[in-house]
């Protein structure tokens, strides 16, 4: 299957319909929970990074949407005796009003912006994202890339889909009940068509990141700042 650059996810039309939008992001954690495979990612690529339980880490997650991911890793964090505070990022209007309905504590923040609206000095031990590089173009991939490097402190982890005409139909079947009430199935049709194969995303980027293949039809793009 060639990669279907020229498609958008419904979600990124600015006029798309406001009570689809707000259904897909509260459906998102549910979707990351079957199939993000953050406990693996924790277990294998952050929990062995973290070694002083009166240190405060912090990890900020790009492209956030509810936060759901990060919120994930900072309940498994805390579980094993870690402080880890968390900061949010993303530009949708929706996800900023949709996240002022939650009390966030204070060891989590969020901020409706892009990454480069960031203070330029501000680094974090952890960058994480989830499901965003496919909704960036290759010039875009390769400059958030970079941002992101410069910004880590300890490692940087970017876990998306990637293309295949099974993961294509698979989704498309499991996720048929949610056709219609939410963007959630028509936008992940299209993200798989525009997702980047694992090969793509090395071409990418520099060599200072590699790949960890996941299950199913899944990968992480990882920086480690040794
Ligand atoms: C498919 S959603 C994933 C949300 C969340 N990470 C998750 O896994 O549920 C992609 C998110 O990336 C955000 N996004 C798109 N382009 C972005 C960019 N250049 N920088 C930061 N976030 C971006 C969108 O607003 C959207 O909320």
């Amino acid at each position: 299957m060639r990669r279907h650059s020229e498609l958008t996810e419904l979600m990124d039309d600015p006029d798309c319909d406001v009570n689809l939008l707000k259904r897909t992001y509260h459906l998102f954690p549910y979707v990351n929970r079957l199939f993000s495979q953050w406990s693996t990612i924790y277990r294998l690529e952050i929990k062995p990074h973290l070694q002083d339980r009166n240190h405060l880490y912090t990890l900020l997650d790009v492209g956030s949407g509810l936060m759901d991911n990060s919120f994930f890793v900072q309940k498994l964090a805390t579980n094993d005796g870690f402080k880890l505070k968390i900061t949010g990022i993303d530009p949708n209007p929706m996800v900023s009003r949709l996240i002022e309905e939650k009390s966030l504590s204070s060891l989590a923040e969020f901020k409706s912006c892009y990454l480069h609206d960031l203070d330029e000095a501000k680094k974090f031990d952890f960058i994480i994202s989830n499901h965003l590089l496919h909704h960036l173009q290759p010039s875009e991939v390769k400059s958030i890339l970079a941002e992101i490097q410069s910004r880590t402190k300890i490692k940087a982890i970017m876990n998306d889909i990637h293309r295949s005409r099974i993961a294509w139909c698979a989704f498309g079947v499991i996720m048929s009940p949610f056709r219609f009430g939410s963007f959630i199935q028509r936008d992940g049709l299209t993200s798989i068509k525009k997702s980047y194969t694992s090969d793509e995303m090395l071409a990418l980027a520099t060599e200072d990141w590699r790949i960890r293949k996941l299950f199913p039809y899944r990968y992480s793009l990882i920086y480690d700042n040794h």
